[in-house]
């Protein structure tokens, strides 16, 4: 029950602020030299100078790939994948490897998924073999990606990506043990005993686990998901999945939501329905189980589930035949630790179906990515909302919980996504709301380019109070203390310190697979010399709280984070 430490020295936490910014650039400046960049005075740019509203940095115009689905691993790099049957992708694949099974040409020699390397910010093309269209995945207790189904070859296939040291070989595997059933749309989630769970999925209404038990069902029934189908819609596709301190599994599809005992398949609660809009796919809202904030030796802490966005049942069908209507603009949060728990209703600043939503090391929802009318699908959206909008759960005033940040000026439409970078930043990229990469004659072109946001803590002017150079000593289990020690600029108050943790998610369509964050309980703080700070804190008490794998930790001083350090729960 002891957790490894992989503790990272980021001395280059601080330098990612600005020498990344060379590579800085917006859709306007394209074909323009980065010495013409900086005489260059759009109204882009002076918004987005504007630090404390956070910034975009253009990191590459093109990885070759649309950002469908990305995860990131404990070794800082995000596996990134599109689809394999949709033609050549803009990045070929080494000498010699091609795929003969793609559905829109005869012969591939191209790739559809990449490694991406947070810290070069370099790519190279890795070969996935069968179609990981609108799959979904999960990283297991070993740090390994599980990633399972998609469309037609791939629909029940498990495919493993397991995070090396050596760039030049290490690739995607496919197992010969295939899903119980074709899983396309599904969700997984990781459990407290290291199975992963998959749920769901288009005519798939029943969940399974990998890896599988041997010697009870392979399969079980769950009529929730029948019936939260919607005729000719579905809007319940991709459901948001939390696993929950008692060991159960939050489910939430289309407008309703249940606690399912996976171990018994008895569903053992069900909560009211959300009001307002539908929720899920193709009336793709987002969600996020808000921070748990963990006090030592309680196994049962608030669990509170956020809910934004979505459409209009019938708004799918509309977007077919060329009308679009105007998405959600209401989030829900629920207590479901509550006896009698309600949705408590707030606005978002505009509408937004198909957005992201993650959480920030400083326990904040960072909501970005979609669009303000229509649905997800194909050629089913308009009017991209470029704003990022950032939440603050725990301010008393609901009129300031929402600010909006500066703008993107590239449109993230059907199939982007976004995860949390151990720096703090957010990985934007994707965008293909066509059937194949149409990079001209569309309203919205198919997206290869590949952002980061760097929220407003991440601003020059909070470097003063930034959390660097933080190590983690070993050895630490459930339960048990452990320490951070982090060095700070100047001798500061240390009053206002969170230590937070945060689960890597798999981002697919509008959903952080995994998402999660816990608020350390802080036991202690010592000055060891003027700038050095050692704090204490306790691991979360259980697995049903933190399922083993890897975690970032993060030092947050302030409202500003450090870089984190990876920890190993096991
Ligand atoms: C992808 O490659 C095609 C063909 O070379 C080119 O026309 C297109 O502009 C490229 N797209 C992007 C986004 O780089
Ligand atoms: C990690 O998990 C995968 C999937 O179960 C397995 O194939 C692999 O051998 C494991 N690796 C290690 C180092 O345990
Ligand atoms: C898995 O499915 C493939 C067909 O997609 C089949 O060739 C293979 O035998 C199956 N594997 C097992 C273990 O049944
Ligand atoms: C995208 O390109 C394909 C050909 O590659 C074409 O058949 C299709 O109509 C295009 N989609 C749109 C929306 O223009
Ligand atoms: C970083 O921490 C190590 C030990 O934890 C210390 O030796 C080193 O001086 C620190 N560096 C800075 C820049 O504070």
């Amino acid at each position: 029950m002891a957790f490894n430490i992989v503790s990272f020295t980021f001395i280059f936490g601080l330098f990612l602020l600005f020498p990344l910014s060379c590579n800085s650039s917006n859709k306007h400046d394209t074909s323009q030299k980065s010495y013409h960049r900086q005489h260059s005075s759009s109204s882009f740019d002076q918004k987005n100078s504007d630090h404390t509203k956070g910034k975009w940095i253009l990191l590459h115009k093109s990885i070759g790939i649309s950002a469908m689905h990305m995860q990131l691993l404990h070794n800082n790099k995000v596996v990134i994948f599109d689809r394999t049957d949709f033609g050549s992708s803009n990045l070929s694949l080494p000498r010699g490897k091609c795929r003969y099974n793609d559905e829109a040409i005869k012969v591939d020699c191209t790739a559809h998924s990449i490694l991406y390397n947070v810290a070069t910010n370099t790519y190279r093309p890795l070969m996935v073999q069968t179609d990981v269209w609108c799959s979904s995945g999960a990283v297991n207790s070993n740090g390994t990606l599980i990633q399972t189904g998609g469309y037609h070859d791939g629909e029940r296939k498990i495919r493993l990506f397991s995070p090396c040291n050596d760039e030049e070989t290490c690739d995607w595997t496919e197992l010969q043990q295939n899903l119980t059933v074709r899983r396309w749309y599904s969700t997984d989630h990781i459990l407290p005993d290291g199975r992963i769970m998959i749920i769901g999925g288009r005519n798939a209404y029943s969940y399974e686990f990998f890896p599988q038990n041997s010697n009870t069902n392979y399969v079980f029934h769950l009529p929730f998901l029948k019936e939260t189908t919607d005729p000719k819609e579905e809007n319940n596709l991709y459901p948001f999945l939390y696993l929950l301190p008692d060991g159960n599994v939050y489910i939430f599809a289309n407008q309703r939501s249940i606690v399912l005992d996976y171990t018994k398949n008895r569903v053992v609660r069900e909560f009211p329905v959300i009001p307002g809009e539908k929720r899920s796919y193709p009336a793709t809202g987002s969600s996020v189980m808000l921070p748990m904030k963990l006090v030592a030796g309680d196994f049962s802490p608030v669990v509170e589930v956020m809910v934004c966005g979505g459409a209009n049942g019938g708004a799918f069908l509309q977007a077919a035949v060329g009308g679009f209507m105007p998405a959600s603009r209401t989030c829900g949060r629920i207590k479901i630790t509550d006896p009698d728990p309600k949705w408590v209703m707030e606005d978002m600043p505009s509408g937004r179906v198909m957005l992201d939503m993650l959480l920030l090391p400083t326990g904040d929802v960072i909501l970005l990515n979609g669009a303000s009318k229509g649905t997800a699908g194909w050629e089913s959206a308009i009017d991209p909302v470029l704003n990022p909008v950032l939440y603050e759960p725990g301010q008393p005033d609901a009129n300031k919980r929402f600010s909006v940040l500066n703008p993107t000026s590239i449109p993230r439409m059907y199939h982007s996504s976004a995860t949390l970078l151990p720096d703090g930043r957010i990985l934007v990229g994707g965008s293909n709301p066509h059937i194949r990469y149409n990079f001209t004659g569309v309203k919205y072109p198919t997206e290869l380019s590949l952002e980061a946001f760097m929220p407003p803590y991440l601003s020059p002017h909070h470097s003063h109070l930034r959390p660097s150079n933080a190590t983690v000593k070993g050895p630490v289990s459930y339960g048990q203390k452990f320490s951070v020690t982090f060095t700070l600029g100047v001798s500061q108050d240390m009053k206002e310190v969170m230590v937070t943790m945060i689960a890597p998610s798999f981002t697919t369509h509008s959903f952080a697979m995994n998402q999660r964050l816990l608020i350390l309980d802080i036991v202690e703080i010592q000055q060891l010399s003027s700038f050095t700070q050692k704090i204490t804190v306790y691991a979360p008490p259980s697995r049903n709280i933190a399922p083993p794998g890897y975690y970032m930790v993060f030092m947050v001083h302030k409202g500003v984070p450090g870089h984190s350090i990876w920890v190993k729960m096991q």
